[in-house]
């Protein structure tokens, strides 16, 4: 699956000119190309089993982790969502000096092609990489999807905040390609290619479509990053002719973020798309606005199989006392369940579940209320 390919961009032409010419090779995986409007890019192939049910990976995480996803499993099982759960444990091997996912693992996610995953904490200092990282890397998960929905009943600055983003998660800024260029001057190659843009912005516009949103809308610096950026910004104009029902436009990152955080409403009708970080910025951003991280679904993208996950951690300060609010990881099952085409499962539950924050009766500590853990996801049950 891994093809070994040295980059030689412009833009990495021009910065490795002032540095002791390190060879710059990437392990990058093997490169689809995109030919038509009609090749969707990270179509579920998953196929249900003899049972009827699809099969699941279900990565429950650490701390606060098994008490959320127990809501989920409680709460499918009632919406008879036809759904099995095939538990994984991630927890991290040394292979080749390199942080990696057991065998085991990586086999039941390749298999499923869909998996659901819980916060896992990083251990500091422990020589490891982020295993969110690590997955990402392993199946080439390369767009991140944020959607950010305001909650009603639970009162921010802004109501009825509905943004859509979607984060190049591959390239760009992440590229880790660092070296030293004399004592005291780094250099780190922000990476764009023209495979990787074309990918994620393919998906931002039929994304868009699938959501019944008729904009999209590139943030970008081309004005400072001319050739990265810049690159990102010629392949989304390529990529709108395949899709003339949608309006195309570019803003700059700095543009959008004093217009988001005055007024975000505007964005309610288009799907941003961004190199990464970006995007990265931007997400975090876009939760604020509906009260932080821990009612905010995502989805890791790839060709593949995609994972679905929750952006808050594994909360170690209210682990195990049914304190946790499972909102986030139910909303992100809910993305994973239109993605593999159960929409009307998902609309249900996300109905119940929004029902349920509304009337504010059965609310977890973090939302104001006193509810454990199970007494909402009861509540979400009840109104199934
Ligand atoms: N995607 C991930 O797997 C992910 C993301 C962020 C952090 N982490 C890891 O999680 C660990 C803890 O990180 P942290 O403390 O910085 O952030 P955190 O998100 O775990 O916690 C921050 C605060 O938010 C609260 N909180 C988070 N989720 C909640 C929920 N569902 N319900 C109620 N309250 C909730 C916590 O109690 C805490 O007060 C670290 O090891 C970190 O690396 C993992």
């Amino acid at each position: 699956m891994l093809a070994i390919r040295s980059i030689a961009t412009p833009a990495a032409r021009q910065c490795l000119r002032a540095a002791p010419r390190p060879a710059v090779t990437l392990a990058l995986h093997s490169q689809r190309t995109y030919s038509a409007k009609h090749d969707k890019v990270a179509k579920f192939t998953g196929e249900k089993a003899s049972n009827g049910r699809y099969t699941v990976s279900l990565i429950e995480g650490d701390g606060i982790g098994p008490e959320i996803s127990q809501s989920v499993k409680d709460i499918f099982e009632a919406a008879k969502t036809p759904i099995q759960w095939e538990p994984v444990d991630v927890t991290p091997i040394i292979k080749d000096g390199k942080t990696a996912i057991p065998d085991d693992a990586i086999e039941s996610i390749r298999k499923n092609k869909v998996a659901l995953k819980g916060p896992l904490a990083t251990p500091i200092g422990k020589g490891h990489v982020s295993l969110n990282l690590t997955l990402r890397r392993t199946f080439n998960l390369f767009a991140n999807l944020r959607p950010c929905r305001s909650v009603a009943g639970f009162k921010t600055p802004y109501d009825n905040v509905d943004t859509v983003l979607i984060r190049e998660n591959t390239e760009g800024e992440y590229s880790g390609i660092e070296h030293v260029v004399v004592d005291g001057v780094v250099q780190s190659i922000k990476l764009i290619t023209r495979e990787a843009s074309e990918r994620v912005l393919r998906f931002a516009f039929q994304h868009a479509e699938e959501i019944g949103r008729k904009k999209v809308r590139v943030v970008h610096k081309a004005t400072i990053m001319k050739m990265s950026d810049g690159l990102f910004l010629s392949v989304a104009n390529q990529v709108a002719k395949d899709f003339p029902g949608i309006e195309f436009d570019a803003e700059l990152l700095d543009n959008t973020c004093l217009k988001m955080v005055t007024d975000p409403l505007p964005y309610n009708d288009k799907v941003l798309v961004m190199p990464n970080l970006y995007g990265d910025i931007l997400s975090d951003m876009c939760a604020g606005l509906i009260g932080g991280l821990g009612l905010t679904p995502s989805g890791n993208i790839g060709d593949e199989c995609s994972i679905f996950e929750a952006v808050h951690g594994s909360a170690p300060d209210i682990a195990g006392k049914a304190l946790a609010n499972p909102t986030a990881l139910l909303l992100s099952s809910m993305m994973m369940l239109r993605h593999m085409g159960l929409t009307e499962y998902a609309d249900r539950i996300e109905k119940a579940t929004f029902d349920t924050l509304a009337e504010g009766k059965a609310l977890t500590g973090d939302l104001g209320g006193k509810a454990k853990t199970h007494e909402y996801a009861a509540a979400i049950i009840s109104k199934l």
